[in-house]
Formats: C-alpha cells, sequence, structure tokens
C-alpha cells in the first residue's frame, strides 16, 4: 500500500501529517508532501540476517587494505589512502572542480583488477568524454555511465562490479518509489542511504559529489553528514587558482587536515608546498602586512595577513575580513585599543588572509593584530620574521601547540626571527639559526614593529 508522508526541506524532519510550522527547525511552510509506493524498488532485496552481540574480543578487526590514489595530497586527507566498503561525499560550490578531481582520482585508480564506474546524472558520455580527453583519462578501465535511476545504476553495478564508484551528483539520483523529485531531501537521503549499505555490502568505495548552496549546506540542510563514512568540502572560491579540500568527518583517519590543488589547464594539480604559495610578496618592506604560522592536520604552513586601516566617514566604521573570523577580529580590535592604546573606534578596518586560504587558529592572534597595528601606526613589520601567540582579553599573549613545528617550516623558508610568547622561549627545544623575541603583551609587541 502506499504511504504519506510529509518531509521538511530545510531539516529533513519527517511528519505523518502536514504542519505549517516544523517543529525540529521552526521553520514556517517547509513541509511537502511525499507518497512512498511501496514494491517499485527492488534492485536487491536485501536479505534478512540475524545479528546477535558479540563480546568485543571476538570482534573481528577491519581490514583496511587501503588503495592510494598516487595523489599524496588527496590520499593523505583520507588518512593513508581510500578505504576499501566507504562511502565519501565531496561538496562544493558548482564549478570548483569536484567532477575534475575524481575523474583524475578515478582515471589513478583504475587498473585491470580495479575496474571505476563514473556515473554521471549531469552530463551525457560525450560530454564526460570531452572532459576526459583534456584531463587525459586513458585508461580502458574507467567506465562511464550517464544514468540517474538508482534501480538502474545499482543493476549496473553487480554487472560489472567495479571497486570504485563515483556519482556525479547525487542531486540528480532518484528512487522510483518516492514521487518526490531529485534534488529533494527525501530522495538525497534515502539514494545516499541505500548507497551506503550497498557500500558496505558489496565493499565498493563509493565517492558522492553533492552541490552546496551558497548557505553553504550540502543540498540546503546538511542531512547527508551524518550518514557517510567521510565528508570533504572544497573550501575557497572559484576567484582563485587554488582549491583546498578540507575533511569535516573522517570515520577512518584525521579530520583536520586540508589538501591544496591548484587548478591549471589541464586538470587539477596537487600543491604540496603551500607556504610557498601563499607567500609571494613577503619579502617587500610594506606596512599593514604580517607573516603567521598556521597549522592544518599534520602540515604547518605560513600565511600572510593584511591589515587595512583607514579613517572612517561613517557612524559606525567598517570591519571587513576575508579569511579570518569577523567576531575574532572585533575582539583583537577591542584588545588593541583598550590594551594596546591604539584609537580604531573612528577607523575602518580591513583584514584579508592572501591567497584565500581561512585561518581559525587563535595562535595567529597576534600576526592579525600587529598587521593592524602595523597599518594603523604605518610602521612596518620587522623583515623575515614571523609572529606566532594568542591574544587573552587583557592584552597578554598566551602560548599554543605544535611550536616547534611552527618554527622548522619558518627556518626552511629563510625566516630567522620569530615573534611569541615569553613563556615559550624556554620550552622550544629548537636550537636554529632563529632568533626567539619573547613578549608578554600586546603593548610589548606593537613596539617592535618600526618606522619606514
Ligand atoms: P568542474 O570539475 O566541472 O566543477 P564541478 O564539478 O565542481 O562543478 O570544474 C569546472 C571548472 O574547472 C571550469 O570552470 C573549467 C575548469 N577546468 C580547468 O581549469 N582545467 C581543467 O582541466 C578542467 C577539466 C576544468
Ligand atoms: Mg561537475
Amino acid at each position: 500500500m502506499d504511504k504519506t508522508r510529509f518531509i521538511c526541506q530545510n531539516c529533513g524532519y519527517v511528519s505523518f501529517k502536514w504542519q505549517g510550522r516544523c517543529p525540529a527547525c521552526g521553520k514556517w511552510d517547509s513541509f511537502q508532501e511525499e507518497i512512498v509506493r511501496k514494491g517499485t524498488f527492488s534492485p536487491l532485496r536485501q536479505t534478512f540476517k540475524e545479528t546477535v552481540p558479540l563480546p568485543i574480543t571476538e570482534v573481528k578487526e577491519y581490514e583496511q587494505r587501503r588503495y592510494s590514489t598516487r595523489v599524496e595530497e588527496f590520499d593523505r586527507i583520507l588518512g593513508g589512502g581510500v578505504v576499501p566498503g566507504s562511502l565519501v561525499l565531496i561538496g562544493g560550490e558548482p564549478g570548483i572542480g569536484k567532477s575534475t578531481l575524481l575523474m583524475e582520482i578515478g582515471n589513478k585508480l583504475s587498473s585491470s583488477n580495479c575496474s571505476v564506474l563514473y556515473v554521471s546524472g549531469e552530463e551525457s558520455a560525450e560530454q564526460s568524454k570531452l572532459r576526459a580527453s583534456r584531463l587525459k583519462v586513458n585508461s580502458p578501465h574507467f567506465y562511464i555511465l550517464p544514468e540517474t535511476n538508482l534501480n538502474q545504476i545499482t543493476l549496473q553495478i553487480m554487472n560489472l562490479k567495479p571497486r570504485i564508484v563515483i556519482i556525479d551528483s547525487i542531486q540528480t539520483l532518484y528512487r522510483e518509489d518516492y514521487n518526490s523529485a531529485p534534488g529533494s531531501v527525501s530522495q538525497i537521503r534515502e539514494c545516499t542511504a541505500y548507497l551506503m549499505g550497498l557500500a558496505k555490502r558489496e565493499r565498493i568505495t563509493i565517492f558522492l559529489i553533492g552541490h552546496v548552496t551558497k548557505e553553504g549546506a550540502i543540498a540546503g540542510p546538511r542531512v547527508l553528514e551524518h550518514i557517510v563514512d567521510t565528508v570533504l568540502y572544497f573550501e575557497s572560491g572559484k576567484d582563485y587558482q587554488y582549491r583546498i579540500l578540507r575533511v569535516v568527518k573522517n570515520r577512518f583517519g584525521p579530520c583536520s587536515e586540508i589538501g591544496i590543488f591548484s587548478m591549471e589547464e589541464d586538470g587539477l594539480k596537487e600543491v604540496t608546498n603551500p607556504s610557498k604559495l601563499f607567500l609571494k610578496n613577503s619579502l617587500e618592506d610594506t606596512s599593514g602586512t604580517a607573516i603567521v604560522s598556521t597549522i592544518e592536520g599534520s602540515r604547518s604552513f605560513l600565511v600572510e595577513i593584511q591589515a587595512l586601516v583607514s579613517p572612517s566617514n561613517l557612524a559606525i566604521p567598517r570591519r571587513i575580513t576575508q579569511g579570518v573570523d569577523y567576531n575574532r577580529l572585533c575582539l583583537l580590535l577591542a584588545v588593541l585599543e583598550k590594551q594596546g592604546k591604539l584609537r580604531l573606534y573612528d577607523q575602518d578596518v580591513y583584514v584579508n588572509v592572501a591567497g584565500g586560504v581561512r585561518v581559525r587558529e587563535p595562535a595567529c592572534d597576534l600576526g592579525i593584530a600587529l598587521a593592524i597595528a602595523s597599518s594603523y601606526k604605518e610602521q612596518t613589520f620587522p623583515k623575515n620574521t614571523i609572529a606566532i601567540g594568542e591574544i587573552g582579553l587583557s592584552g597578554d599573549i598566551r602560548p599554543v601547540g605544535v611550536i616547534d613545528k611552527r618554527i622548522k617550516e619558518a627556518s626552511k623558508l629563510g625566516f630567522n626571527r620569530c615573534i611569541l610568547p615569553q613563556s615559550l622561549i624556554k620550552k622550544s627545544k629548537i636550537s636554529s639559526k632563529m632568533e626567539f623575541i619573547g613578549v608578554r603583551e600586546i603593548r610589548e609587541a606593537i613596539k617592535l614593529l618600526r618606522r619606514e
């Protein structure tokens, strides 16, 4: 018998009667009717197997023989390669390079004993071929299937028995037993849940491509994140040549890694030395810039913070940030004003991180504050120097973690001076050529800036 239910298009809440307002997310008029037709979806009937509780000591360890994609950046963010039987979601705005990346990875993974099926719901086989020629995809074990019906896709998967399946994109798939349109919350959720079962049962690794809407969520609500094993998001905007792939969730590896790629004429190329990329003009002496060291996952790299402070003619001065959290900037401005004795309340402040990367760590506070002070006072940040330190509300410079790694990376790139919290000086074991300048509070740090 057919069943009628109502799904909130904002959060995915399921109700058996229509409601004006969603009890879960509070959104008005978000319920959409859906009829579930029994018996129309039967690619593979799941056999019922009884599961019994087992003592943990008797549970067999999951054999994690991973496949390497031969793209180091990608292997690293997955935690050392692709895990068989996992479901990986890759999100990003349209045109950022999701199809490009997965086609390249698919090509590298495909071999005589590991075939790859690329299910293209958005492009015809000929259109995919155009991209494939551009990327020099030449493996005979790389298959293209232009299809959006999950029933058909499953049958083809069972025929071909590929080790890797790429679905481009999850928003185009549909199951026949749900009458809602492809891309609606229930279609996306049901298709993903089904593919998860398939991946686990058949030990196939499935990559799902998901478009991210303007609000930054996959398919509106983030309904998929809890179903899949791994979630990767392309972070930076399309205006930059660089693409940052960030791990948001990973059941089989670290979840703070980022991978950096650059979009070239013939596909996405991995960037192995990110510091060089974000520091192009760092050696010139200009006011309003500071170099900070940030840690992303297992890697440390340097980024340039740029600030511009100029007198405002608005009643409420502007504070505009790119790559830095807005609230963090407001906090730092308040500390600079009160503890650093800088008069910023009638100044517009713009802060930007060069290269389009985002810095999230409090360890970058000192660098951001010094860039702002440097622009305000028209004094330059010392040459070949990096700044590390978190700023407390009382203006004190607080210690941060993983200091040795940061210093090592800076000295590798030719930096020979480091402004850091006083309390870290003794702890730092690195006896490199680096000169350490310890600071206890923000005023002391500002004094290190030099007149041009
Ligand atoms: P695409 O992978 O189609 O994006 P998505 O699947 O995320 O929507 O990438 C599209 C963009 O990448 C497009 O603007 C063209 C550009 N591009 C290159 O610069 N080089 C290439 O080799 C390819 C295939 C695409
Ligand atoms: Mg695409």
